[in-house]
């Protein structure tokens, strides 16, 4: 049987990255996220074939029903989950609502404990199953008018431990990435003029120890390591790529 993935949030940004990462190592790719068109840009970019799951992770029926879809195609063997999904809204203590706090819950932490309950007797069947979570450093140190999702990527992280020590026995890893800035849709700055993004990079640059900020390439190197067979031994690891902004 052909080994597979699933990728959420993989019709940009990070997500995207490491579905064309994972095609690069023999992977079909199931690629799940709301926008059906972005998937399908993604899906001409991956060699050993792609599946669209389009779907709102917030929508638990429509959920259901696309990880059946997975379940129902014998020819794949579901080896690989990557909780990517996820969105980002500033606010401060005061302009926070119930409902920026239900949104960050639902999407970044729910949607992927929601996707990895419905797998787990999947790969607990055939004793060999990888998940990747994607957090960010907030979640070890916030840094400022964040708070819904800081504390949800916190919880992301300390939900993947819990997930490493249940796991282990059935032959599941679990780990988790802390990126840094990486550019992608997710920051405003992205959709600015290139001229006022240049100057946007360059303020983020000289905040990090490598001078720089990260790219989704980047990242998604570094999530194919944490699910492949070269850190075996690893298991409810949080690594960060960050450039070293963490230390600062
Ligand atoms: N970029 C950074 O600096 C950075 C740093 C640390 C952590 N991260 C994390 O990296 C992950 C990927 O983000 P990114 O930077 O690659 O940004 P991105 O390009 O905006 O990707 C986010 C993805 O999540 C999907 N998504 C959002 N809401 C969803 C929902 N309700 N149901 C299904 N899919 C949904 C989006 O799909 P649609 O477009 O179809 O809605 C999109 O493809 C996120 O978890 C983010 O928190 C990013």
């Amino acid at each position: 049987m052909k080994k597979a993935v699933l990728i959420t949030g993989a019709g940009s940004g990070i997500g995207a990255a490491t579905a064309l990462e994972f095609s690069r190592q023999g992977y079909f790719i199931y690629l799940m996220g709301r926008s059906k068109e972005k998937l399908e840009d993604v899906a001409l970019n991956c060699r050993q074939g792609a599946c669209l799951l389009s779907c709102d992770l917030q929508d638990s029926s429509q959920v259901n029903k696309r990880v059946r879809e997975i379940f129902e195609n014998p020819i794949y063997q579901l080896e690989v989950l990557v909780n990517n999904a996820g969105i980002y809204k500033t606010h401060t203590a005061e302009t926070s609502t119930d409902e920026i706090w239900r949104e960050h819950f639902e999407i970044n932490m729910l949607g992927p404990e929601r996707l990895t309950r419905l797998l787990i007797p999947y790969f607990k069947e055939r004793k060999k199953g990888s998940i990747v979570n994607v957090s960010s450093t907030l979640g070890l140190k916030p840094t400022g008018p964040t708070g819904a999702y800081s504390a949800l990527k916190a919880a992301l992280i300390n939900w993947t431990q819990n997930l490493a020590l249940e796991l282990g026995q059935c032959g599941i890893r679990v780990n988790c990435i802390c990126p840094g800035i990486v550019d992608t849709p997710i920051h405003s700055f992205h959709a600015f003029s290139a001229e006022k993004k240049q100057e946007a990079l360059g303020k983020y640059a000289g905040l990090q120890p490598l001078g720089r900020i990260g790219t989704a390439d980047e990242i998604a190197r570094s999530i194919y390591f944490l699910a492949s067979e070269a850190s075996s031994w690893t298991t409810g690891a949080i690594l960060t790529v960050d450039g070293g902004i963490n230390l600062t």
